[in-house]
């Protein structure tokens, strides 16, 4: 028996093992800080609950659109227009199981063997895998470091395009590293899109998750782009949806047609009554996104001051998503060392930030939307303490 497909020799991203250890010290009995999994603290809000509740109640039990319901899509296409201008209708909208559905549905209606693309580092790791399981290969380019803060280098983008690149993945807001590209950052993106004719993945997942008055500008707004984009979103983090698994894809009928048969042999559409929750979300208030964001904020604030006030870690203040990204590099370890010895020392779960790439060593990503507030000043209250007694011994 021949086993397995010669796709699976593909390198698959890997965690560092950093969940099994936290797993190890809880069920010896320690008290783990999970700084490390973005999975948002809050309940999702009570009236979206309140809409799946009503909706399996109703008989919505059954097989549905398999584009995702048609209800759905229009709010999304009309929240499109109204926040962004982009007019993208109900037909060039595809419901999904989370962005993870919709990333890997567009990398393989897209990618061929051999095929390249260009993956902004520190990058997502997730998104690897999928490109590499399409038969595509990942071209990493790093971004650059200005005030603290990571930005794009349109130069190096456009010098690592090659006959072979056929995409360009952009995360904005950006995990790790919570930047929020300006709009001239993305048009100089743009720029390079149109002269090379390229496709972009424009990962949006934490669209509503800006700070300090800084707004989204979606990719495929910008003159030209929308042929040229798969926006890709979710209602995971905004509306602390992660475990109901529904994003959706935007692009052009003829891309979402292809997606769609993806998506249609791999798990038909996503759950019916979950996208009645998500319709609650997009039509009713917007108040819960806003309070969540605000908190948010407050845990950002803990967070960045806490990680400057320790001695050699530096760190920019995040723009927007649920991350800091903190350079650990004085330590002189690698990050894959630092986050381990802080586990089993400190009992605090942080993720490597060579796990994103190479442009992270040196770095400690922390989450601050996992855990309470006062979960969170403990767990800076340990780190702090950890590196002080580094600095000693
Ligand atoms: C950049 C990015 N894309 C996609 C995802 C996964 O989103 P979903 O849970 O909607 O599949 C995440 C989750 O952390 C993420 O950070």
């Amino acid at each position: 028996m021949r086993w397995p497909a010669a796709r699976m020799q593909s390198q698959q991203s890997k965690g560092f093992g950093m969940y099994e250890i936290a797993a190890r010290l809880r069920s010896e009995g320690r008290d783990v800080i999970q700084l490390s999994v973005g999975s948002p603290f809050y309940d999702t809000p009570l009236h979206i609950k309140a809409a799946a509740k009503a909706a399996l109640d109703a008989g919505v039990v059954h097989y549905g659109d398999l584009q995702g319901t048609e209800t759905l899509r229009r709010a999304l296409a009309e929240r499109y227009r109204v926040r962004y201008g982009v007019n993208y209708g109900a037909g060039e909208i595809l419901i999904t199981n989370g962005v993870t559905q919709a990333s890997f549905a567009a990398f393989m209606a897209a990618l061929d063997v051999g095929d390249e693309v260009i993956l902004l580092d520190p990058f997502y790791p997730q998104h690897i895998s999928k490109i590499e399981l399409a038969g595509a290969r990942v071209v990493a380019v790093p971004m650059r470091l200005e005030q603290r803060t990571f930005r794009l280098d349109a130069r190096a983008v456009e010098a690592a395009v090659t006959r072979a690149t056929r995409m360009i993945v952009l995360i904005n807001p950006a995990n790790p590293t919570g930047t929020v590209f300006t709009r001239h950052e993305l048009e100089q993106l743009a720029a390079i899109v149109r002269r090379h004719d390229l496709l972009v993945l424009s990962d949006e997942v934490y669209e509503f998750i800006t700070f300090d008055g800084r707004t989204h500008t979606c990719f495929a707004s910008l003159p030209g782009m929308k042929e040229h984009t798969i926006t890709v979103s979710a209602f995971t983090k905004a509306y602390a949806m992660d475990g109901w698994r529904i994003g959706y894809a935007a692009a052009p009928p003829h891309i979402i047609a292809d997606l769609r048969r993806i998506t249609l042999n791999s798990t038909t559409h996503p759950c019916v009554f979950a996208q009645e929750g998500a319709l609650a979300a997009v039509r009713e208030s917007q108040d819960c996104v806003r309070a969540m964001v605000e908190e948010d904020a407050r845990r950002r604030d803990l967070v960045v001051e806490a990680l400057n006030s320790m001695p050699g870690v530096s760190c920019g203040t995040p723009e927007g998503t649920i991350y800091a990204f903190a350079d650990f590099s004085s330590l002189g370890r690698s990050s894959i060392e630092l986050s381990r010895q802080i586990l089993e020392s400190a009992h605090v779960a942080l993720e490597s930030g060579a796990f994103y790439g190479k442009r992270g060593e040196g770095y400690l990503r922390i989450c601050f939307g996992a855990e309470s507030y006062e979960r969170l000043a403990e767990g800076m209250h340990r780190l702090g303490a950890w590196v002080a007694a580094q600095e000693k011994a």
